[in-house]
């Protein structure tokens, strides 16, 4: 029996998608707590490539219980075409659960993002443009719709034409309220079949001693408390979020694993203070094809950096560590870590709370020979050039946690184990 969380360390896109499926082979579900279709996370299998935003990563594999909790905001829309796709790609999904307590991006939730961001101007977020912020909004403000209400002619009617009447007072967004309504019942009349007490699912599929994964989506320094806020995404993606984003007691988790790339990337704006501007870091862009799953958009690449790793440790309390995408480093002759920040005058280890100390902090890197050997065909931790192996040792150091799992090339299916 175990219950495993797996979280991104960095800003996303660390490879949690690959790994999750990698681990899901030996589980019996694989749940999503929080997040929305603003993740993709990406599964290749063969030739084939998969692209994740709600449904859980498990859903590849025949029998796994893939369970969506209370904490995702779902847009029955992008949930609907994701089923249909990966169906229409002889994927079943018959096993999929979606608490009745998740809230529902609505229309005009994209629509008021695109307002704000537009408001913002040189502050904009840089958003996955998917409603995420509005709706996240709406939820704490006690004003959002949930799955459930989609199942109920007379609350739907209530809350929608409550919400449009804000909007409209608010923004001046002028939806019909008939046609919202009837599409609206219609998702719900196709969601009806997965709608359960995801809570309760979870809690009796631990107390049958069931292998569990909760699937983070987006990562550690994109959190809305413990991130780079104001550049962030609306919910908290560190592991305790799993406890209140399924119901469960923080008492049931057996063991964090965390994600991180063997180099650092961004999608969005906001301070990344160990980005490389020029050619190695589209180098590390092209052989990394670091591209947004969901949006397409270009991302920001950087050197490993440690500070923030220590931190995601700290944060996470994480047990472990899986590092991913260490083949993009092959080529480069010279390989930096940021091992500490400099920040006015001083030398500072751990990452700073504040904006403006993100903005000013400078990395103090750790320099090394690269390694100049293709890693993507070696099979054991051992057939690993030697520079490969001391670059993960030195990743191990900084960070305060022991690299577990590795992987170096998409197209392979299998991780390879360390110790
Ligand atoms: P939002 O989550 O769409 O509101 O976007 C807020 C910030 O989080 C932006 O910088 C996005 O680029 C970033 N973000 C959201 N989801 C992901 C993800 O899955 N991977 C990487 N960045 C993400």
């Amino acid at each position: 029996m175990s219950n495993l969380v797996v979280v991104g360390t960095q800003w996303g896109d660390e490879g949690k998608g690959r790994v999750v499926d990698f681990l899901s082979k030996k589980v019996d579900a694989v749940v999503r707590f929080q997040g929305g279709s603003n993740a993709g996370h990406t599964v290749v299998v063969g030739s084939e490539k998969f692209v994740f935003h709600l449904v859980p990563s498990g859903a590849l594999r025949a029998r796994k219980k893939c369970i969506v909790g209370n904490g995702v905001v779902v847009d029955p829309q992008d949930l609907l075409e994701e089923i249909k796709s990966l169906q229409s790609r002889g994927i079943k999904v018959d096993n999929l659960y979606l608490s009745g307590s998740a809230h529902i991006v609505m229309p005009y939730h994209r629509k008021i993002e695109e307002i704000e961001e537009k408001r913002r101007d040189k502050q904009k977020i840089g958003t996955t443009r998917r409603g995420i912020g509005p709706a996240y909004a709406d939820k704490i403000a006690r004003k959002g719709l949930r799955v459930a209400d989609l199942l109920d002619k007379k609350v739907l009617a209530q809350k929608l034409s409550m919400a449009l009447k804000f909007w409209k007072d608010v923004y001046g967004l002028d939806y019909s309220f008939d046609k919202m309504f009837e599409e609206y019942l219609k998702y719900g009349r196709e969601l009806k079949k997965y709608v359960t007490d995801t809570s309760l699912l979870v809690n009796q599929l631990m107390q049958e001693n069931k292998n569990i994964i909760f699937e983070g989506a987006q990562g550690t320094l994109l959190d809305v408390d413990h991130g780079t806020y104001p550049y962030v995404t609306s919910s908290n993606t560190i592991s305790g979020s799993v406890c209140a984003g399924i119901g469960i007691g923080p008492t049931k988790i057996d063991k964090v694993l965390g994600v991180a790339k063997a180099y650092t990337t961004r999608v969005g704006e906001g301070p990344f203070p160990t980005e490389i501007r020029g050619k190695i870091g589209e180098i590390l862009r092209e052989r990394g094809k670091e591209y947004g799953a969901t949006t397409g958009r270009a991302r920001r690449c950087g050197w490993f950096d440690g500070v923030i790793l220590r931190y995601a440790v700290r944060v996470n309390g994480l047990d472990e560590l899986v590092l991913t995408k260490l083949d993009v480093l092959d080529k480069l002759e010279r390989i930096k870590i940021c091992v500490g920040y400099k920040y006015k005058e001083k030398i500072i280890e751990d990452f700073p709370f504040q904006l403006n100390a993100w903005e000013e902090c400078e990395p103090v890197y750790k320099e090394m020979e690269g390694w100049m050997k293709d890693t993507s065909k070696v099979n054991r931790y051992e057939e690993l050039p030697e520079q490969a192996r001391k670059y993960i040792n030195m990743i191990e150091r900084v960070g305060g946690v022991f690299v577990r799992l590795l992987s170096v090339a998409p197209e392979r299916e299998e991780l390879l184990t360390i110790g």
